[in-house]
């Protein structure tokens, strides 16, 4: 599985220990976060984890900011991007199973650490149910976001 990686200046030192915890795991990380404290723009960081996305170079997206709200926001623009942003495991799995979220989403300055690794665990070992979920997609695919 590879998974692409995206964070803002909030989230460095967490993106490395959850890079750590995937590839200890064999997960192949692709990383377009910065690795540097000095201040990003996390739509850009939104932008560019999304292409790899896009361009299926990555099976699922995980995307860091301080509190996740600005990156979830950011990448859910993205057309065919359902970015879920949780800080519990339910939620995690619920947004697969329900959702069929193609990226987490992570507070690096509200989620504790090992609370990001369960909230993962929890999404990468969660299957989209479809069905009545699936039609509830295709309702999101086809409004556009305009009326
Ligand atoms: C950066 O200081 C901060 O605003 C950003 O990481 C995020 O929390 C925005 O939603």
């Amino acid at each position: 599985m590879k998974i692409v990686i995206g964070n803002d200046h909030s989230g460095v030192e967490y993106k490395n220990q959850l890079v750590e915890y995937l590839e200890g795991k064999g997960i192949e990380i692709i990383n377009v976060g910065t690795d540097s404290v000095d201040s990003v723009d996390y739509p850009d960081i939104a932008q560019e984890a999304t292409k790899v996305w896009v361009e299926g170079k990555a099976d699922f997206g995980i995307l860091i900011c301080g509190t996740g709200i600005g990156i979830s926001i950011a990448a859910n623009k993205v057309e065919g991007i359902r970015a879920a942003l949780v800080n519990n495991e339910v939620c995690a799995r619920l947004s697969r199973q329900h959702n069929n979220a193609n990226f987490l989403v992570l507070g690096a300055r509200v989620t504790g650490i090992e609370l990001a690794k369960s909230c993962i665990d929890a999404f990468l070992s969660s299957e989209f149910e479809g069905g009545r979920h699936a039609t509830r997609i295709g309702k999101i695919e086809s409004c556009g976001g305009k009326f």
